[in-house]
């Protein structure tokens, strides 16, 4: 006989001696959410819309252009720190431009990852991004607590730097209090540190109750030659370099890796970003190789994927023109 049935209490003490984890898990399995994406790719991240919509060089028609191409989910590039006041209160106009942007992209057919992209400021002092990226999370997880589940939410891009495992994990546990309250039913998407290094996934210290968060890793190796003469990177003087028969093999053991960390994990798992600077005179028949590999790989182990990226730079769409940059296009989704 329990105390409770002694106590004759049965009922009230059932609830109340529910283990806490269990009571406060929240409800949802980010399996279900990560079978509706697909092929994804990333936007929106260095237009000028934020800062004024009047100059906007993506439009709405764009969405259906995306869908239309292939795509079912954009990932949302935000660089939300610069739009908070001195109080941390996000600007009410870029908040409308945001409102838009995800109801436009929702009409399209598309998922939408909401991603948080101030991984420089945040990695570069950890101290001084904590009570922005809660003030975002805290405004963000208010005003689309009623979004459908097809809006996912992304904690934070690429931590590294001083953002290294265990403070980015303690980062973490302050953080998705902040958005569970809003929204305990949302799928959120987290990544370890060291830029969402696939080489990081076991240092990330997730709730185990938690069964609705999407693990996210980014994969651009080899280094050398995805960003070979990109210019924020060691590589910038870098030009010429192949993609090898040795590196593709090695593409498809890093993604074997990835798909074995899940299984054995019980997690999902999402490729967030890929791709290879396209600015750099690189062959684009190279580039389609590489682009093509990953998407083949990534696809082989059922994992969804984001290309990085739709404009600015990388691009498999060339807004000058209004046209796609067809054979990146079908490196990503055309037949495998
Ligand atoms: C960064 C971009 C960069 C890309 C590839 C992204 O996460 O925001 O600035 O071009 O990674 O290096």
């Amino acid at each position: 006989m329990t105390i409770c049935q002694k106590l004759k209490l049965a009922l009230a003490c059932s609830a109340a001696l529910l283990p806490v984890a269990a009571s406060a898990a929240p409800a949802g399995d980010a399996f279900a959410t990560a079978a509706h994406l697909h092929r994804g790719v990333n936007v929106l991240g260095y237009d000028p819309l934020w800062k004024d919509p009047a100059r906007a060089r993506f439009q709405p028609r764009h969405f259906a252009i995306i869908r239309k191409g292939g795509f079912d989910f954009i990932r949302l590039v935000l660089q939300a720190f610069d739009h908070m006041d001195a109080t941390n209160r996000l600007d009410p106009e870029w908040l409308a431009t945001l409102d838009r942007v995800v109801k436009q992209a929702s009409d399209a057919g598309l998922s939408v990852i909401i991603d948080e992209h101030d991984f420089n400021a945040c990695s570069d002092d950890p101290d001084a991004c904590a009570p922005k990226l809660k003030a975002f999370w805290q405004q963000i997880g208010e005003r689309y607590r009623t979004a459908p589940k097809s809006v996912l939410f992304e904690l934070l891009n690429e931590p590294h730097g001083k953002l290294d495992a265990d403070r980015w994990n303690a980062l973490l546990a302050q953080i998705l209090p902040v958005v569970r309250a809003s929204n305990p039913q949302r799928t959120l998407v987290i990544g370890p540190t060291n830029w969402n290094s696939l080489s990081k996934l076991d240092t990330l210290k997730l709730p185990p109750s938690d069964h609705n968060i999407l693990v996210t890793f980014h994969y651009y190796e080899p280094f050398r030659f995805t960003h070979q003469g990109a210019p924020w990177t060691d590589n910038r003087d870098l030009h010429g370099i192949p993609l090898t028969t040795a590196d593709e093999r090695r593409i498809g053991a890093d993604l074997a890796t990835v798909a074995a960390w899940s299984e054995a994990n019980k997690r999902p798992v999402l490729l967030g970003e890929f791709g290879a600077f396209d600015k750099s005179g690189t062959p684009i028949a190279d580039r389609v190789r590489y682009t093509a590999t990953v998407r083949r790989n990534v696809e082989a182990h059922g994992l969804p994927w984001a290309y990085w990226q739709f404009d600015g730079d990388f691009i498999v769409y060339d807004i000058n023109h209004d046209t796609w940059v067809e054979p990146i296009r079908q490196a990503l989704v055309g037949k495998p």
